[in-house]
């Protein structure tokens, strides 16, 4: 079986771990993530790491160097998913991480190599991403840990509840030199594809602003009450929710979302009183994003006025644009072209665990072309071929690693 087949088959393996039968669904720690770790410690420890996992739920495997005082090469990505996702986004980062180690055959280098499945990047279940990369990056504070899901759980409740001490929580933090970190990751857009090519240089991750808006009014029968007499926070939603897609339409490269909806009480034969909804507007250049997200909350502050509504907003996370590091940048796009693939530099419109490792960590990413532009989707899908080239450029990125430092 190639490199490439093997890869996309475990991917597919844990994909099976849902916490909904016949879609793909794995928020933090939820209990399917059990099952994940045990495929991968398995796969790991064949690959010749030791395996541990850490307060925040992060799966870590570790590949020594030839001298214990090594410093590492830490090469990551997420485990946890979106509701009803595809097979390949995170995961076939941590998978094609092991697969590196194993083409090494034992070969010792003159660095560690730690291959990080993080516990949660997406923000699903608590709201704000990256508990796993802020854990190991040693930003994961107890304002986090205190964030509760819609049942009420903590963080820390979750943590506990998956086995592992919250109050250890400054263990995960990684520890000694480290040389950098790379992220394989899908492009989950269509540039690569568009071009046909099969593999992309990050140079630099968009900025992103994740936000409760709520519009509240005044519950009522919606068989008795008359149209000019309703305060409808449905309605006012509506007309605002059309106003973020007019507005990011306006602002070039701004991309802006109203992804979920809920209202109260949410039966049809009742106005709705309330409604709470997520905003996520993203932008490569904050100031950019800043002055959208504000254009946003004025709108609905207007529209809840002429409603005789309120309007109100939390934000859940302000994350700031960030470059990826200039050197591996150089290296990753010179270890492309020594396996002969054209190289490409580009943008990411998603977020990544490379945000927050790039606080402390040069960091770089390499993309792999997403058939059909599909990502957060069923179909979402990966070239076997693309994958084998991925592992070919991530051994040539290893090897101008050792040339420095072995
Ligand atoms: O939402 C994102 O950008 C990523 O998929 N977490
Ligand atoms: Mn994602
Ligand atoms: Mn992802």
């Amino acid at each position: 079986m190639g490199i490439g087949q093997e890869v996309v088959e475990r991917c597919r393996r844990l994909a099976t771990h849902s916490e909904e039968p016949g879609v793909i669904t794995r928020t933090f720690l939820s209990e399917p993530m059990h099952c994940v770790h045990a495929d991968m410690r398995a796969w790991m420890e064949q690959a010749g790491m030791s395996v541990q996992v850490d307060p925040a739920g992060n799966l870590r495997g570790y590949y020594d160097g030839a001298r214990p005082d090594a410093p590492k090469l830490i090469v990551g990505s997420h485990l946890d998913t979106v509701p009803h996702a595809g097979a390949f986004d995170g995961i076939l980062g941590v998978v094609l991480g092991v697969a590196l180690v194993k083409a090494l055959g034992g070969r010792r280098l003159g660095f560690g190599i730690e291959i990080v499945g993080f516990s949660e990047e997406e923000g699903v279940r608590f709201g704000f991403p990256f508990i796993g990369s802020h854990a190991l990056m040693g930003s994961l504070d107890d304002v986090m840990l205190a964030r509760r899901d819609v049942h009420g759980v903590s963080v820390a409740d979750a943590i506990r509840a998956f086995g592992l001490d919250p109050a250890a929580i400054g263990d995960a933090r990684a520890c000694g030199a480290t040389l950098g970190y790379l992220e394989f990751h899908i492009e989950q857009g269509p540039v690569l594809e568009s071009l046909n090519i099969p593999l992309g240089v990050v140079t630099s991750i968009a900025g992103q602003s994740r936000l409760e808006v709520r519009f509240d009014g005044k519950a009522n029968h919606a068989g008795t009450t008359p149209m000019n007499l309703r305060r409808d926070a449905l309605a006012g939603a509506a007309e605002w929710i059309g106003a973020v897609e007019r507005v990011a339409a306006t602002v070039p490269s701004l991309v802006a979302t109203v992804g979920k909806i809920e209202t109260q009480p949410g039966a049809g034969n009742v106005i709705a009183g309330s409604v709470r909804m997520s905003l996520d507007v993203r932008h490569t250049k904050d100031d950019v994003r800043a002055g959208a997200v504000k254009h946003l909350l004025d709108s609905a502050q207007e529209i809840a006025a002429r409603r005789a509504l309120t309007a109100s907003s939390e934000l859940r996370l302000d994350q700031a644009a960030v470059a990826m590091d200039a050197r591996l940048i150089e290296m990753l796009g010179c270890a492309v072209r020594d396996g002969g693939y054209p190289e490409h530099r580009m943008h990411s419109g998603a977020g990544h665990d490379a945000m927050v490792m790039a606080e402390r960590v040069p960091a770089v990413m390499l993309f792999l072309r997403s058939p059909g532009g599909l990502s957060h989707h069923p179909d979402e899908a990966v070239l076997e071929s693309d994958v084998a080239a991925a592992l070919a450029t991530g051994l040539n990125f290893i090897e101008q690693l050792e040339r420095v430092n072995g």
